[in-house]
């Protein structure tokens, strides 16, 4: 592996790999007996806001011995029209490796290729690869496993996560049912691309959310959507509540990537009863992408 750009083009062994040095690197929190990062300066190119994604890439490559250097998109030549892919060629000469946080995924497709450095998505409008690490972690922290689990995502079906959480469920296997409204859906030929049985996409949050042992929710406008009343509007059937959790698994658990919002996508009741498991989905972020910048680091 030399960059993360995507779950699509993971393969299984690499995910669970990754989960793996994951766990033992929470394990060993504070002890770490290599520091694969000693000496290095890793850049963190951002042109939307975080809180987990930054703080938890700048505290990881400290851990590893290395230097973060968080560079917002505003801040540096790229917010007033400088080209992606010369931005990349300058950095690629002076830093170890890039963190990028932007809209399109061409923009971290064209610096990964253009700068010759390991480098990885920390968001983009296609897909968050670093979230579903993390969330695959936690499912298997919480319940053992994903093998042999049904796993619903009620709310937007077309966005960064749910594509992430479509590319890991045809790799590993386990049943994903997606609920969303027709017009947030995949388009077709993204569903041919995926080519996936064990995927199924419903309008009824209550078919999806039947026996699973894992709810996820995000927000209803992603980033860059803010404003989209039209689109919000198709979402109030969508809301992770008690009602809609009646259906689920007993003992399930239930997801949410983070920031929420209390009163759309989940209910206040659900998000503080399942506090546990969703603080503990964004602890996990720190380690799954710690685990990532060992992989990566050369
Ligand atoms: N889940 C997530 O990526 O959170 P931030 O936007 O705060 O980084
Ligand atoms: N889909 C959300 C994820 C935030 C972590 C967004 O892109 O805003």
């Amino acid at each position: 592996m030399k960059h993360l750009l995507t779950i699509e083009h993971l393969t299984a062994a690499e995910i669970g790999g990754l989960i793996d040095s994951a766990a033992a690197l929470k394990a060993e929190r504070g002890a770490h007996a290599t520091q694969p990062l000693a000496g290095q300066t890793w850049a963190m190119i951002f042109t939307k806001s975080s809180t987990r994604t930054r703080v938890s890439f700048e505290v990881g490559i400290r851990e590893l011995g290395g230097s973060p250097m968080f560079l917002s998109g505003n801040d540096i030549q790229l917010g007033r029209g400088e080209p992606i892919i010369d931005t990349a060629r300058v950095l690629g000469r002076m830093v170890h490796g890039a963190i990028i946080r932007t809209f399109a995924q061409q923009d971290v497709e064209d610096f990964a290729k253009m700068s010759g450095i390991p480098t990885i998505n920390a968001l983009t409008d296609d897909e968050h690869p670093c979230q579903i690490l993390a969330d695959l972690l936690t499912v298997r922290e919480k319940l053992g496993g994903w093998e042999g689990k049904r796993i619903a995502f009620v709310g937007d079906g077309f966005s960064n996560m749910t594509i992430s959480w479509m590319w890991a469920a045809k790799h590993l296997g386990f049943d994903l049912a997606v609920a969303c409204p027709g017009d947030y859906s995949p388009d077709a030929q993204f569903i041919a691309r995926l080519n996936a049985p064990n995927i199924t996409i419903t309008p009824d949050p209550a078919e999806a959310v039947e026996g699973a042992h894992v709810i996820n929710t995000d927000v209803w406008l992603s980033m860059g959507q803010e404003g989209q009343a039209e689109k919000e509007a198709a979402f109030g059937p969508y809301q992770v509540n008690g009602e809609l959790l009646k259906a689920a698994a007993t003992g399930h658990i239930v997801l949410h990537c983070l920031p929420a919002y209390r009163g759309k996508e989940i209910t206040e009741e659900v998000l503080e009863a399942h506090a546990g498991s969703i603080f503990q989905q964004a602890e996990n972020r720190l380690h799954a992408q710690k685990a990532v910048l060992a992989a990566l680091a050369r």
